[in-house]
């Protein structure tokens, strides 16, 4: 049987990001140094498959440090985690990596250095997602105010209007954040924010490739898991930007064939914890089934990359 022509646009930059990246190196370097099992708070980085085969190199993932004992090496995970955590493992008395990213303990700072000088915290993000809570967790409960529409906006209480500060997710909504910070300059004009938003490059540049890709595409499939903010952030982007059919897969097998009958084109990107193997599983579904022609959207070149901390770079 003839196949039928496909083509496969894939976005670029897409999938692994530099925190992911670090974060995955320093479980395995851990693992080396160490012997397993060596703990992990929190899935490292949200995606079953990276969390399953680190597990299967010795890695004992758990969700509370409670669950670690005190003499074995406990890794947090790339998102971030509250002041309480280090402090309970270095009161235990543990060996403890770090693997917040970078670009998260830089927001961490940032609202420490807020509330040092006397203002009130707003944090733009998703309530219950670890990163917020890891960066909510950087002030004493209760300091920092959470939003996470324009609605809340209008909202919130505040102790005093001219003595305000508000950071965010890195992985949010580029467009939608913009939004949410126009309306919080718009209540209270003296709020200090940074530059631009604390977007990282990997979530900006992610969803600019999908902005270009999503017209094209009859279909779009985002590699990457349920639990995955900026993932589930490009299934919405490429909703926007005009591809109705937008839908998130872990792995092949989630993909419904049936809802793709008939397309010319399928648009295909990755979360920034999806590594480039399941997306090549799933580029190579599609060239089992359509006589497939791969077209790159590239719109940006990325070649940032994060030391793992000293303590691994370290002889045992
Ligand atoms: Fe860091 Fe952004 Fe990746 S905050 S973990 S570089 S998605």
């Amino acid at each position: 049987m003839t196949k039928a022509p496909l083509t496969l646009y894939l976005a670029a930059p897409r999938g692994f990001c530099a925190g992911v990246d670090r974060a995955i190196k320093i479980v395995e370097m851990a693992i080396e140094k160490w012997g397993a099992p060596v703990y992990v708070r929190h899935e490292i980085v949200h995606n079953k498959f990276v969390v399953d085969t680190l597990r299967e190199q010795g890695a004992v993932f758990v969700e509370e440090l409670d669950e670690c004992p005190d003499d074995r090496p406990v890794i947090f995970s790339a998102h971030g985690v509250p002041k309480s955590v280090p402090a309970a493992a270095a009161a235990r008395e543990m060996v403890y990596v770090d693997a917040t990213c970078p670009l998260v303990s830089k927001v961490h700072i940032e609202a420490q250095r807020h509330a040092d000088n006397g203002l009130q915290m707003v944090m733009i993000g998703h309530a219950g997602h670890p990163e917020t809570v890891g960066t909510m967790g950087q002030l004493p409960d209760g300091e920092v105010i959470l939003v996470e529409t324009v609605d809340d906006v209008a909202r919130i209480d505040v102790r005093d209007p001219d003595q305000l500060a508000f950071v965010t997710q890195t992985t949010l909504s580029v467009d939608d954040t913009k939004d949410i910070v126009k309306a919080l300059n718009t209540r209270f004009p003296n709020i200090v924010g940074p530059h631009k938003e604390d977007i990282c490059y990997a979530t900006t540049n992610r969803q600019e490739a999908v902005k270009a890709m999503a017209p094209k595409c009859d279909a779009m499939l985002v590699v990457g898991a349920p639990n995955s903010s900026n993932s589930q952030r490009l299934v919405e982007v490429g909703r926007k930007a005009g591809c109705t059919y937008s839908q998130l897969v872990m792995r092949a097998e989630n993909i419904d064939w049936r809802a793709l009958e008939g397309i010319k084109s399928i648009g295909i990107t990755a979360g920034a914890s999806a590594p480039e193997v399941l997306i090549n599983e799933v580029i190579d579904a599609f060239k089992s089934r359509f006589d497939v022609t791969v077209e790159q959207v590239v719109t940006a070149e990325e070649n940032v990359e994060f030391k793992v901390p000293r303590v691994l770079r370290e002889p045992a």
